[in-house]
């Protein structure tokens, strides 16, 4: 196929028809006419109907369905009903009745190429969802669930690619996390601001032995790497369009940043502990959201880590003071989440068999696409309530 161009077969006995066509699709442009022996997938096939209609119908339909080619026009020149629905029901896209105008030629080729035009843009870009992890208190284990969350994501069959921000300026560890020792980190964006795009960010994101994309915080502060609303807001844009998720780790940050994470998140997991403190500051941070206006109730998500089965105050007593349903839990495994940490290793791959990294995979399972969820059955019940 030429470079860029859409294949076109044309099947045509009657040589004005034929010529009418080529010039139509020369005039139109974006196409390469295809030998009419070229074994080649045509993306479009404009075929004449001759004597034997029904059998020719039946022979195009088998090729529709193989994928041998894309879409087909047909003409005719006597379009009786049967032969119009017929060609309707194998998914015909047009139906030239000839003579046929130059111009009904040329909507239905530009009708094609914008039908073309619209599914490379579907598949050229995604549509990200922005997952914001935000912790009731320090050590609560948002990093953590960041990092292991990313890591099961990206495992998943229909995941492609995660994405991993760091949000705790200063003291971000996921590069410990992860172990790697990344080149790049935000003070990258924020001075190159009018570079950013897909190409620039590819650059600079380092990769762990996963396959998610980390983006660290810098190694120290100053007004050069500080980020603001508008570098955050062109970032998670470019970052939709690259990544199926983008997993943020906020920390306890709430400022102008965070708010317009908050604005642009799709869900954010506000992580907890069936402690008194931890709770009452869920409640202050549910609060806050609600008087700020966002995130929407339903986006918000509460997760409580470090779960025992035993304590004294229950998932229900949680429930009841935040007036929340509680979203997910997390089992208490500190041996496993604190080797795997001094190790640099995610969970699934430090502990793969561990009921906490099962936990993580579920959850991850939980926050995919209706496809994904299927997978979860049989599987038995770790945290979900
Ligand atoms: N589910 C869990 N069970 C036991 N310990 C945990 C769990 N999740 C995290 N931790 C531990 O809590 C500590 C703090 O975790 P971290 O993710 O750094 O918290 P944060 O990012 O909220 O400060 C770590 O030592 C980690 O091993
Ligand atoms: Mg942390």
């Amino acid at each position: 196929m030429a470079e860029g161009k859409l294949s076109v077969k044309l099947e045509i006995k009657d040589q004005k028809l034929k010529s009418q066509l080529e010039t139509a699709l020369q005039k139109v442009g974006g196409f390469n006419i295809q030998g009419l022996t070229s074994k080649e997938r045509s993306e479009l096939l404009i075929f004449e109907l001759g004597d034997n209609v029904e059998k020719e119908i039946l022979l195009i339909q088998d090729m529709l369905t193989s994928g041998e080619v894309g879409e087909v026009f047909f003409a005719s020149s006597h379009s009786d009903q049967a032969v119009l629905r017929q060609a309707i029901r194998i998914g015909a896209r047009e139906f030239f009745s000839t003579p046929v105008e130059d111009q009904e030629i040329k909507l239905a080729l530009e009708g094609f190429k914008g039908r073309k035009e619209k599914e490379a843009h579907r598949e050229t870009f995604k549509d990200g969802k922005i997952i914001n992890i935000m912790g009731s208190k320090g050590g609560v284990g948002t990093t953590t669930i960041a990092v292991n969350l990313a890591v099961s994501l990206v495992e998943k069959k229909s995941v492609q690619s995660v994405a991993l921000i760091d949000m705790n300026l200063l003291f971000g560890d996921i590069p410990l996390f992860l172990e790697i020792e990344p080149k790049y980190n935000w003070s990258e964006i924020t001075k190159n601001i009018s570079r950013l795009d897909d190409t620039f960010l590819k650059n600079i994101l380092s990769v762990d032995s996963s396959g998610v994309c980390v983006l660290p915080s810098p190694s120290y502060l100053s007004n050069q790497n500080m980020a603001t609303p508008a570098i955050m807001e062109r970032l998670l844009i470019v970052m939709r369009r690259m990544f199926d998720f983008i997993i943020i780790d906020s920390g306890q940050s709430l400022g102008d940043i965070s708010l317009k994470i908050l604005e642009m998140s799709d869900t954010v997991l506000l992580i907890s502990a069936l402690s008194l403190p931890c709770l009452s500051n869920t409640n202050k941070l549910l609060k806050t959201f609600s008087d700020f206006g966002v995130p929407k109730k339903e986006n918000i998500k509460i997760i409580i880590n470090r779960y025992l089965k035993k304590s004294e105050i229950s998932v229900k007593d949680a429930e009841i003071s935040l007036e929340k349903k509680i979203f997910w839990t997390i089992p208490n495994d500190y041996q496993t989440t604190v080797t795997a940490i001094n190790r640099g290793k995610a969970l699934a791959q430090f502990a793969p068999r561990e009921e906490i990294t099962k936990n993580f995979q579920q959850l991850a399972s939980e926050l995919c696409p209706e496809s994904e969820k299927q997978e979860k059955k049989g599987w038995g019940i770790f945290g979900k309530r």
